[in-house]
């Protein structure tokens, strides 16, 4: 059904837990490597820097978590203690949703200076989404989606083309997955 190439885009994407060499698909575990660390080309690294490089992470944490709260309206019951999220107009001039933005991007920011210790960076983060705050896991996905979209919107298709997609949706699968570590 599909030529290899496509099949390897697809696995990249449906599989972000898996260490990639080019075109071959190599487990972690034939590696020997732990399975949470990830693989990255320096083709992928630069093009997330270069992401970052070029947006106002003040300014798309707040697009992002007011996203989030707009679309995902559930998760607004998590965020109680924010005051008035009662319309999108009361979110997005929310100050709690402005500061929390600022606070979620500054975490990611600790993940994109070092993509190759994610896990441990997200840990105690983990631990503290799911044991004190009770964040159903499902909902990181949705936040790191909200996170891409506005960042795609921001950037452009010139700029956030397909291949800065693909890398840039592997890093926050693997920001999601390090978020997901510490549930049992
Ligand atoms: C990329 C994913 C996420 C990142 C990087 C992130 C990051 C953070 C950080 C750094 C804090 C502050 C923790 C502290 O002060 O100890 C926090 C708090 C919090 N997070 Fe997350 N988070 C993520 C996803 C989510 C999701 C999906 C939800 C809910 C659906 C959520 C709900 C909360 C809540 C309710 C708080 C406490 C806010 C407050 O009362 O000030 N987080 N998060």
């Amino acid at each position: 059904m599909f030529d290899a190439t496509s099949r390897d885009i697809l696995m990249r994407h449906f599989c972000p837990n898996v260490i990639w060499h080019g075109s071959d698909l190599i487990s972690s575990q034939a590696e020997g490597r732990q399975s949470d660390q990830s693989n990255w080309t320096s083709t992928e690294l630069s093009a997330i820097e270069g992401v970052w490089g070029r947006i106002s992470t003040d300014e798309i944490g707040a697009q992002a978590v007011a996203r989030l709260l707009i679309v995902f309206p559930w998760i607004r019951w998590y965020f109680s203690r924010f005051g008035n999220l009662a319309d999108p107009a009361a979110i997005m001039s929310n100050l709690n949703v402005i500061s929390h933005g600022k606070t979620v991007m500054r975490a990611l920011d600790k993940a994109v200076q070092n993509p190759f210790n994610i896990e441990n960076t997200f840990a105690a983060l983990s631990v503290i989404h799911s044991e004190k705050l009770h964040v159903d896991p499902d909902n990181f996905l949705l936040l790191a989606d909200c996170i891409t979209v506005c960042i795609a919107a921001k950037l452009g298709p010139t700029v956030f083309n397909v291949d800065t997609h693909e890398a840039f949706h592997k890093f926050m699968c693997e920001v999601v997955s390090a978020f997901k570590k510490r549930y049992h």
